[in-house]
């Protein structure tokens, strides 16, 4: 029997003796309704009419007061996974008590049900279809899925950046051990002059062998955003028969560009983490996968019971925690609250506002009419030009601003990231990650939601503390 017409055929009456007695399944529909009847979790919203302004902490310091704060520094690594707005934290505990309360009887008759829900939600969202959609623990779950789960003869080729995430990587590389595939690695130019120059670096390594291209959305070591769609287009020009496949693990809920974009553009697989920018809780994933393309990838754990060509052959995972995958839709009436534009100048204005760069601020203020609001000037007068300062080396593109969203990674000579990561956190209660990386050192600084102008401010003022510190020893020796 098929898995899903199992469960299915728990909830009908013709189900046979593992059913409950009616009575006890009235009551635990009369137990949900009372859970259904209690409060519903609210977000805090700021009063209506007032700007959203990417500058404007009127607005932006209210929808922070929906996360709490970590305590004993602040926080400006939020690339790891994003923390949850109070109230979508407090929708995943009541849908937790539910199941909790409920037990086998949750998972035997409404699982399913509830899964289907938030296929359709997300789905929705994206501009997906559910047919295309599974849900997994994470973007490297989605992704090792599709690698894995290739057929793959020795000697078919693929492409991958020089900068992907190392667990992709490392995924490319057990292929390469397991059935002697051949990698082609593109060196993702770090400031780039142009898409052209990006898109080059990728379509001058396709063969007529290539089987798969992987691409990075959103670069996790420095925050770059690649033009995934301009180089899907070029790389089918080359060889329509290409898979391409994204980690959209950053750009998912960050940058207004919808899955739907990717896919109308030609690509094929994308994986993304729902506890990053869609701020869900975590261990949940996404996995993208077009139609025709479903029944070539067998799934990572054994399933025969689903169709081949049904996505739901991907999610035979065992017992899971549905609670989180039930948050889902709540997550998305947040991100949709906020909208995915003003967020996205909001998370791009707090990396301006830290990095001090005039001529950025200046445009991005132009841009959005707000150059002259007395308090975006007084915020651009509150900060240094980083750039100005020797020691700095910005290893993330600042311009245009669509190359990038909250994300930055800079190197200040002198220091080793590690020894940055600490005077920051020691010295000025700011925490930020050290990125040591065969291409990319320096120190991650990743601002959220949560937080303000001023922390911006602040890593600003200890960054050019830091430098002018450097002066001395970096002048030459009299
Ligand atoms: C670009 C990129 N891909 C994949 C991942 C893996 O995400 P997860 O840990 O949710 O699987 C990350 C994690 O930070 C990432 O930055």
């Amino acid at each position: 029997m098929k898995r899903k017409h199992f469960i299915q055929s728990l909830s009908a009456t013709a189900a046979g003796t593992i059913l409950l007695p009616e009575s006890l399944s009235a009551k635990a529909s009369k137990d949900k309704k009372k859970d259904e009847n209690s409060p519903k979790p609210t977000y805090i919203l700021p009063k209506a009419g007032i700007p959203s302004h990417p500058h404007n902490e009127a607005y932006w310091g209210v929808i922070a007061t929906n996360f709490k704060r970590s305590t004993g520094f602040i926080n400006l690594e939020n690339g790891y996974f994003s923390h949850q707005p109070q109230g979508t934290l407090s929708h995943h505990l009541a849908a937790e008590t539910h199941i909790n309360t409920q037990t086998s009887h949750f998972m035997r008759t409404a699982q399913q049900q509830e899964i289907e829900a938030a296929r359709t939600a997300f789905a929705e969202f994206q501009g997906l279809l559910p047919s295309e959609v599974a849900f997994t623990r994470n973007t490297t779950e989605s992704l090792n899925i599709v690698i894995m789960g290739t057929q793959w003869q020795p000697g078919d080729e693929v492409v991958i950046g020089d900068q992907d995430y190392g667990s992709m990587v490392e995924a490319f590389q057990q292929a390469v051990a397991r059935w002697s595939i051949r990698l082609n690695v593109a060196q993702v130019p770090i400031i780039p002059q142009s898409d052209a120059e990006i898109i080059r670096a990728y379509t001058s390594l396709i063969t007529a062998r290539t089987k798969m291209l992987h691409l990075t959305h959103m670069i996790n070591l420095t925050g770059q955003l690649i033009p995934v769609v301009a180089i899907t287009r070029e790389a089918k020009k080359i060889n329509p028969n290409i898979l391409v496949v994204v980690d959209a693990a950053h750009s998912l809920a960050h940058t207004p560009i919808e899955m739907l974009e990717l896919r109308n553009s030609g690509v094929d697989v994308i994986g993304g983490s729902l506890h990053k920018w869609l701020c869900n809780p975590i261990g949940v994933g996404f996995l993208f996968i077009k139609q025709k393309h479903i029944r070539e990838v067998w799934p990572l754990m054994g399933d025969i019971s689903a169709e081949r060509t049904d996505i739901r052959k991907f999610e035979h995972q065992g017992t899971r925690p549905i609670h989180s995958l039930q948050t889902i839709p709540k997550a998305i009436e947040f991100h949709r609250l906020l909208g995915s534009v003003s967020k996205y100048n909001r998370l791009t204005y707090l990396k301006l506002l830290w990095i001090g760069n005039k001529q950025a601020l200046e445009n991005f203020g132009k841009g959005l009419g707000i150059l002259n609001d007395p308090q975006y000037q007084a915020n651009m007068n509150a900060v240094t030009d980083l750039m100005n300062m020797d020691a700095f080396k910005l290893q993330s593109p600042l311009l245009p601003f669509n190359r990038g969203g909250a994300i930055a990674t800079v190197n200040i000579n002198g220091y080793t990231p590690t020894e940055l990561a600490t005077t920051l956190f020691n010295k000025f209660g700011l925490f930020t990650v050290a990125i040591e990386h065969p291409i990319i050192r320096g120190i991650r600084v990743t601002p959220h939601l949560s937080s303000s102008t001023a922390d911006c401010i602040a890593l600003n003022k200890a960054l050019t503390a830091i430098c002018i510190d450097l002066i001395p020893h970096l002048e030459p020796q009299k």
